[in-house]
């Protein structure tokens, strides 16, 4: 029998969908009025609870200048609300109308070498623009006023994927915003000066209205101008939001707000904007040509459940099929949207949601898939979606329960910023890259981790790995260091600790802030070539291989675990380990070939005590655990094509195919998923 989600009315008469929701983005607008009524009726049909609607409605709302026209989007959150679908309702800003530009060209945005973004496609506004934000901000007002009190209203949802296509703008306005803000961050121009080290070339500014945004320049700009910029950048994008939240909360204080992030993005701090929301939401578009897709995207949940401490999150866009902004958009392959959505569910979200619910007739997007594809109900992509809406349904309990993590791996956004700037002894380091070649040996042993930033409590933590930390704080130094005195262990690889704040070099032998914890020094740095390789002998006679880094590593308390066996730096430490305080601490001083980053992941884990969910599974499956008042759930995902058995260390029932009896070995099939409680 099929399970439809329940939707409650909660005590302020809003729907509420209960359990796992279910939905997607609704682009109405896009469709004449006659297929509305088709719309909620199909919705019904495949199990949808709640929509995110209105993203790019403004020019149909606002059609000029302060005329207003919401009778034909009351028709939609009246149909919504009459078929119980909640809406999580865009602020709709997202796309400017013409006319905005029109009237304001200079709300358009510009690049580093003065070229301006002109309007077709859209998020065409400066971030500083103060016209922009106030024309925002009075369509918020407006929007929030009239659906206050409307039942289908359940969340807002602020904005659209916030420096997607407009992360930085280098306008004058957006120059003079900058200047206001180095006030307020150094507050004379002489602290600037030194902050930004400007004694070299000539650089020394007499007033703050000498400074400007990094433009194009003859050669490398400042780099602390560089890593300012990209602050100030996110900062000037979280004001937009938080002028919009701020109507918001006045007029509708009980209704939570998010904004959805895509994926780990460089240009938003998702830590930072996550303590500005309610819920943190999330679009991962995983790349079914890349059969580890399924790794990065692990990657991108972690971060996003991480980011408000273990709080259930949501999916706010995922495709139902192939995307249309790849150079080669394949579809997903039968079962794999099942499997990555409830490979979101596994790793803590609380919603699983698409772009989008129709699939558009005209436009940039037109060959996106979406839930209800061109063919109709009769597609593989209908059914599919329909029988997942169902099947989430039918495991409300799981809602609200939370995953645990022994181990936290770090990220942090002021480092990524100042990694990946120029003049750097190696532009071939790659934040993610580096970040992700720590998390997969986790991933693939069935380690559970949180990614944390710096400053985060570490006390919860056996193990904390550190793929790259660049730009360290002294105080996020102690924190490590004092993490490993009480007994955690710590893995910190090549490059870290290096540069302070204003990236400025930390004297005293690199990593200096990590060089009592790390017992070690580093003397000089050797970047390896292009398509370099080096040999990598471990104490126990194995050899593994490594590329990118290298450097001269002297022990200063460490003990050697690997060394390089071949090249300039035969014989000297490639990897390291320093028993301090009550815990130890590793030093990676290369980035380790895959199988090689597996075996030493391996060996760290178990000194830290940090232990797979479930023993011995099988390559490619993936095992999980969310735990809460709706009980204990464990999650097998097989990303593999081939079945697999997996022992199950006592006898479990599988919440997804109901009617079998309790076994202590789960079959799963190629993409097969299960969700396990104990009977
Ligand atoms: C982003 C946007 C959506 C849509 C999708 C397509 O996530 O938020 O509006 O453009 O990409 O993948």
């Amino acid at each position: 029998m099929q399970q439809a989600h329940a939707v409650a009315i909660d005590a302020r008469r809003r729907l509420r969908p209960a359990g796992i929701a279910f939905g997607g983005d609704y682009n109405p607008e896009q469709w004449p009025e006659e297929v509305w009524a088709e719309d909620v009726s199909l919705m019904k049909e495949a199990g949808v609870s709640l929509v995110t609607a209105g993203i790019f409605s403004w020019a149909k709302v606002e059609p000029r200048p302060g005329e207003y026209d919401f009778t034909w989007f009351d028709r939609v959150m009246d149909n919504l609300a009459g078929a119980g679908v909640a809406v999580c309702l865009a602020t709709m800003t997202a796309s400017p109308p013409p006319w905005l530009s029109r009237l304001h060209p200079h709300i358009l945005p510009e690049t580093a070498d003065g070229r301006r973004m002109w309007p077709g496609g859209r998020q065409h506004y400066c971030p500083s623009s103060g016209v922009y934000r106030s024309h925002a901000t009075r369509l918020v007002e407006r929007l929030a006023t009239r659906y206050a009190d409307h039942p289908a209203l359940e969340m807002w949802h602020i904005g659209n994927e916030y420096g997607c296509h407009t992360p930085m703008c280098w306008c004058d306005e957006s120059a003079a915003d900058f200047r206001r803000w180095l006030s307020d961050r150094y507050g004379t121009v002489d602290a600037l000066n030194d902050a930004w080290s400007t004694a070299f070339w000539a650089q020394g500014y007499d007033s703050f209205d000498e400074v400007l945004p990094p433009r194009l320049a003859p050669t490398f700009p400042n780099p602390a101008q560089q890593l300012d910029f990209a602050r100030f950048s996110d900062d000037a994008l979280l004001r937009c939001y938080l002028a919009e939240k701020e109507v918001l909360r006045r007029v509708t204080p009980d209704v939570p707000v998010t904004t959805n992030f895509i994926g780990v993005h460089k240009p938003v701090d998702a830590f930072r904007w996550a303590a500005e929301e309610d819920v943190v939401s999330v679009d991962v578009y995983q790349d079914p040509h890349d059969q580890d897709t399924h790794i990065a995207a692990g990657f991108i949940f972690d971060v996003t459940r991480s980011a408000r401490g273990g709080q259930p999150w949501m999916l706010m866009e995922q495709a139902p099929g192939a995307v249309n902004w790849r150079d080669r958009n394949g579809p997903k392959p039968p079962g794999r949207m099942r499997l990555w959505s409830w490979q979101a569910v596994a790793q803590g979200a609380d919603a699983v949601l698409y772009f989008q619910w129709r699939q558009s007739r005209g436009g940039a997007e037109k060959y996106h898939s979406a839930m209800l594809p061109h063919g109709g109900t009769g597609t593989r992509t209908f059914r599919e979606v329909r029988e997942l809406g169902h099947e989430l349904a039918s495991v409300p309990e799981i809602a609200g329960t939370r995953c645990a993590a022994d181990v936290a791996l770090v990220l942090d956004w002021n480092s990524w910023w100042a990694l990946e700037l120029d003049s750097h002894p190696s532009t071939a380091l790659d934040q993610m890259e580096i970040a992700l070649a720590h998390y997969r040996p986790l991933f693939e042993a069935g380690v559970v981790c949180d990614v944390v930033p710096p400053d985060r409590d570490l006390s919860g933590y056996r193990l904390v790995v550190v793929p790259n930390l660049y730009l360290l704080r002294e105080r996020d130094a102690t924190r490590l260091t004092d993490f490993v005195r009480g007994g955690g262990h710590l893995l910190v690889s090549f490059f870290s600790g290096i540069v302070d704040d204003c990236d400025r070099v930390h004297l005293g032998g690199y990593p200096a802030p990590l060089r009592d914890v790390l017992g070690l020094h580093v003397e000089e740095f050797w970047p390896l070539p292009e398509d370099g390789t080096v040999d990598v002998r471990h104490q126990d006679g194995t050899v593994g291989h490594a590329d990118l880094w290298s450097e001269v590593v002297v022990p200063e308390g460490a003990r050697t675990v690997a060394a390089f066996d071949s090249g300039p730096l035969t014989g000297q430490p490639a990897v390291t380990r320093h028993p301090f305080g009550e815990g130890s601490a590793w030093y990676v001083a290369t980035r380790l070939a895959p199988e090689a980053m597996r075996t030493l992941m391996d060996e760290v884990c178990r000194t830290a005590g940090a232990g797979p969910v479930l023993a011995g599974l099988p390559e490619r499956v993936q095992a999980t655990v969310r735990e809460g008042d709706g009980g204990r759930f464990v999650f097998l995902l097989n990303h593999g094509p081939e079945q697999v058995e997996v022992g199950l260390p006592e006898p479990m029932t599988d919440a997804l195919a109901q009617g079998t009896p309790p076994s202590d070995r789960v079959t799963l099939p190629g993409a097969g998923v299960a969700v396990l409680r104990k009977p």
